[in-house]
C-alpha cells in the first residue's frame, strides 16, 4: 500500500438538514424552502427541499448504508427551523427534538461518529423578515439561543459540533453574487453581514464552553477554502490574490482560529467607507471564542488577477473592485459541473494550516465531484459505474497524504456526500454521492465508488 493514513482516521461523508431531510414535520421555514414557496421556478426542474432524500423518514436505511461502505463518521446538520418552536425563547420542538435524537443515537449505535452543525445555509425567513437576517446582531445572539439548546439536549452524545457551514458562500449567495435568497448586491449588508456571522460562531461556542458537556467534546466551524492563486508573480496581481484570500477564506478563518481578523482588511473597508459597526466587547467575544477544530471544503481554487477591465460601480463597493477572476488556460476541468479540478491545492491547504494557523487539528469535511446526467454511467445491474468520483478522490487524497506526511494535523476525510442529495437552486442537477438516488422511487443504489471506499477504509488507505 502507497498511501496510508493516521491511525483513528475518519472515513465518510457530509451531507445537511436541508439538502436531505425533506420538510416532513417542519413548523418554520428556512430561506431556502420560502424561496422555493415562492418561486419554484429557480430550481432545477422545479424540485424544491420537500422531499429531499427522504432523510427524515429513511434514516435508519442510509445510515446502515453509510456503514456498509465503511464509514466510521458522518456530518449533518441540525435545522433551526426544525428543532426551534420559539426564536425569540428558543422553545423546542419536541418532534424535532425527538428525530435529532434518533439520528444521533442510531448514528452511534452503527459506530459511525455524528459531526452536527448548527447552520447550513438554513436561516429561518421570519429571522430575515423581521431583523434582516444576518444583517442583525440580534440573530447572532439567537443563533447562540439555539445553538445552547442543542448543546443541552444532545451534548452527552454528540462530540464533535460545528458552528456554521460555508459561511463566505451565504455572504456571496445572498450580500453579493445572488445566488440565495434575498439575493441583494450590496457590499456594505455583506461585510456587516461576514461579521454577524463570526460573532455568532463565537456566541455559539462561548455557550459551548459553559456546557457541562464541552469538557468531552469539540467545537469547529467549517470553511471552504478556495485559495486563491495570483496569474502571475506580478506585484499586482500578487496584492489581488492577496486581498481575495483575505475576503474569501481569512474572513472567517483567520478569526476563527486566532481570534482576530485578517491584517489590513479593516483599515482596507474602513478606507472604503464600508466597514462593519462593532464594540469592543464583540472584539473581545471573538478573540476569546475560537474553535477546536477546523472543517475545510474544498472544491476547487480561485484564480486571480489584477483588475484589468473597469470596476463597475453602479452597484456600490464589492470586493471585486481588487481583484477579478483568472480563466487559467489550459486548466483541468469538470465537465459536468465546469470547476476547475486542481488536487495540489489539498497540499498547499494542509501546509497553510500548518504554518499560519497552529497546526489546528483539521479534516476534510466536504471534497467531491459534481455530475450531471450520472445515469448514463449506469450499468446492466443498475450500478453507476463511476471511476472519475473514484479517480477525483484519489488525486485529492494523495495531496493530502503528502500534506499529512509532511506534518500537517489533518485527522479526516469526508466526501460530499453519502447519499445523492438535494443541491439548493441547482436541485438535483449535479450528482455527488457514493450512493445514487432515484427521485421518482427513493430507491437508494450503491455507487462503484461506494465499493471502493469501503475497500479504503478498511485498509485506512490505498
Ligand atoms: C458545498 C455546500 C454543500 C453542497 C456542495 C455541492 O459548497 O456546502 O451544501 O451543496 O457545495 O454543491
Amino acid at each position: 500500500m502507497n498511501y496510508k493514513f493516521p491511525e483513528n482516521f475518519w472515513w465518510g461523508a457530509a451531507t445537511s438538514g436541508p439538502q436531505a431531510e425533506g420538510r416532513f414535520n417542519k413548523k418554520h421555514r428556512s430561506v431556502f424552502d420560502y424561496w422555493y414557496d415562492i418561486e419554484p421556478d429557480a430550481f432545477f426542474d422545479k424540485v424544491g427541499p420537500d422531499i429531499a432524500s427522504n432523510f427524515y423518514n429513511s434514516y435508519k436505511e442510509d445510515i446502515a448504508m453509510m456503514k456498509s461502505i465503511g464509514f466510521n463518521s458522518f456530518r449533518t446538520s441540525i435545522q433551526w427551523t426544525r428543532l426551534i418552536d420559539d426564536f425569540e425563547t428558543a422553545s423546542v420542538d419536541e418532534d424535532g427534538v425527538r428525530y435529532y435524537n434518533s439520528v444521533i443515537d442510531e448514528a452511534i449505535k452503527n459506530g459511525v461518529t455524528p459531526v452536527m452543525c448548527l447552520h447550513h445555509f438554513d436561516l429561518p425567513i421570519e429571522l430575515y423578515e423581521k431583523y434582516g437576517g444576518w444583517e442583525s446582531k440580534h440573530v447572532s445572539y439567537l443563533f447562540s439561543k439555539f445553538a445552547k439548546v442543542c448543546f443541552e439536549l444532545f451534548g452527552d452524545r454528540v462530540k464533535y459540533w460545528a458552528t456554521f457551514n460555508e459561511p463566505i458562500v451565504v455572504i456571496e449567495g445572498q450580500y453579493i453574487n445572488e445566488f440565495h435568497y434575498p439575493k441583494v448586491v450590496d457590499g456594505k449588508k455583506a461585510v456587516q453581514a461576514a461579521f454577524n456571522i463570526n460573532l455568532a460562531s463565537a456566541k455559539a461556542i462561548e455557550e459551548f464552553r459553559k456546557c457541562e458537556c464541552s469538557k468531552t467534546a469539540k467545537i469547529g466551524i467549517i470553511l471552504n477554502l478556495t485559495p486563491a492563486y495570483p496569474r502571475s508573480n506580478s506585484k499586482e496581481d500578487i496584492k489581488a490574490a492577496e486581498f481575495a484570500n483575505k475576503f474569501n477564506n481569512r474572513i472567517f478563518l483567520d478569526p476563527a482560529v486566532h481570534g482576530r481578523f485578517p491584517d489590513g482588511i479593516e483599515e482596507i473597508l474602513e478606507r472604503e467607507g464600508v466597514l462593519w459597526e462593532n464594540t469592543e466587547e464583540e472584539m473581545k467575544t471573538i478573540e476569546n471564542n475560537k474553535i477546536d477544530f477546523l472543517g475545510v471544503n474544498y472544491y476547487q481554487p480561485l484564480r486571480v488577477k489584477k483588475r484589468e477591465s473597469e470596476f463597475d460601480n453602479s452597484k456600490g463597493w464589492l470586493p471585486y473592485k481588487h481583484f477579478e477572476g483568472y480563466d487559467m488556460p489550459g486548466k483541468k476541468i469538470n465537465p459536468h459541473r465546469g470547476w476547475e479540478i486542481y488536487p495540489e491545492a489539498m497540499y498547499d491547504i494542509a501546509i497553510n494550516i500548518r504554518d499560519n494557523y497552529n497546526n489546528i487539528p483539521w479534516y476534510v469535511s466536504e471534497n467531491g465531484m459534481g455530475v450531471y446526467g450520472e445515469e448514463k454511467f449506469l450499468n446492466e445491474e443498475g450500478m453507476i459505474v463511476d471511476d472519475y468520483r473514484i479517480e477525483f478522490a484519489t488525486d485529492h487524497l494523495k495531496f493530502l497524504h503528502k500534506g499529512i506526511t509532511e506534518g500537517s494535523n489533518c485527522f479526516g476525510y469526508h466526501l460530499w456526500t453519502p447519499i445523492d442529495c438535494w443541491s439548493w437552486s441547482n436541485a438535483y442537477r449535479n450528482r455527488y454521492g457514493f450512493i445514487s438516488l432515484d427521485l421518482n422511487t427513493q430507491k437508494k443504489t450503491i455507487k462503484k465508488s461506494g465499493y471502493w471506499y469501503k475497500r479504503v477504509t478498511e485498509n485506512n488507505g490505498f
